[in-house]
């Protein structure tokens, strides 16, 4: 080995660094360029070793060639890692970036079904009245659904109500005129309550009839109360649930629990009169039925539709829209 050697090997080691670190496109690459010229057994390391094999008067001068190709060599990695270090950074930054006009992700927010906002809403309106809320059992005795309302059995009247039978003595109630028996039962008068729930009848599903439908029961029993007060309770209740513009109208009809009897229609000028509930002052024997005295404690009662009321309110022209669970409908309120 001579100094000319050293320095052509130098020279070839250069010019192959030179070479190899221009194709170096990232970090990786540059580690592993880094390991093939200063590692261990990198090309450095080799001519270093090379050094020993010359004559020691040239060994200063060679390693000093040597230690300026390994300055320059270890410069030029310290430079390049710089540079793809912050480029790295910067295309992570790009791909990263936010677009905050991009509309946002839609998450569909469930809401509650139409009938029982109905529900609530009526509800509202007789608590703001001072009315308790009070239920029944959907499946129903006799005794409660028809006999103390005053329907015996053989009661043509009953055929107003086409029951589901469970047993002999046990039904769906057909509407929510037996908790009004109930809760007189378990109370002393002054009773003012309203009662939501769920009632079946035997009908053949059609725009109008639904063999599950809701109703909303009222009654009222005081000393003192007559037919003015319940026009008045009625009439509030228009006013509140429908708003202005609409009049009611209250003309005779025939329930066996009540005396007299009446139903009640709304319109909202110049449409058509519309029922929307059976009504009327506590029978008597009703009263006399759960213990109350009729010569003390007078009462007046009706039920509601529910269902009429949501497609009153809503337009809704076929009762058993309310029944599918089709979201294109139920979205809609
Ligand atoms: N229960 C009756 C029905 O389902 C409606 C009704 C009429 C309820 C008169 C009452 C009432 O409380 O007084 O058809």
């Amino acid at each position: 080995m001579t100094l000319d050697e050293v320095r052509r090997r130098v020279e070839a080691a250069r010019a192959e660094w030179a070479q190899a670190s221009v194709e170096v496109r990232d970090l990786a690459a540059l580690e592993a360029l880094r390991v093939r010229f200063l590692g261990r057994k990198g090309v450095l390391t080799r001519l270093f070793d090379g050094l020993r094999a010359l004559p020691p008067a040239e060994r200063a001068e060679a390693g000093k060639l040597l230690n300026v190709l390994k300055a320059e060599i270890t410069a030029a990695l310290q430079a390049r890692k710089g540079e793809l270090a912050a480029r790295a950074l910067a295309e992570q930054a790009a791909a990263e970036r936010y677009d905050f006009t991009l509309p946002g992700r839609w998450r569909p927010l469930g809401h509650l079904h139409p009938l029982t906002q109905v529900r609530r809403e009526i509800e509202e309106v007789f608590l703001r009245l001072g009315f308790d809320v009070a239920t029944g059992p959907e499946v129903e005795t006799d005794y409660y659904n028809f006999e103390a309302l005053a329907i015996p059995a053989d009661h043509p009247a009953r055929d107003d109500w086409d029951s589901f039978y469970i047993d002999d003595t046990r039904l769906l109630r057909t509407h929510t005129s037996p908790v009004q028996i109930r809760v007189m039962k378990s109370r002393k008068p002054p009773v003012r309550i309203i009662c939501p729930g769920r009632c079946y009848r035997r009908d053949n599903p059609d725009a109008t009839h639904s063999p599950v439908f809701h109703q909303v029961e009222l009654l009222w029993v005081e000393q003192g109360l007559t037919m003015a007060h319940l026009k008045w309770v009625i009439g509030e209740f228009v006013r509140a649930f429908f708003g202005p513009g609409y009049e009611m109208r209250i003309s005779a009809d025939f329930f066996p629990f009540t005396e007299p009897s009446a139903q009640v229609h709304i319109r909202k000028r110049p449409g058509k009169w519309l029922e929307i509930m059976g009504a009327g002052m506590v029978d008597p024997a009703v009263l006399s039925e759960v213990g109350y005295d009729p010569e003390e404690v007078t009462g007046f009662a009706f039920g509601l539709g529910v269902e009429r009321m949501a497609m009153l309110r809503y337009g809704v022209d076929d009762i058993r829209l309310f029944y599918q669970n089709d979201l294109r409908f139920l979205s809609q309120f």
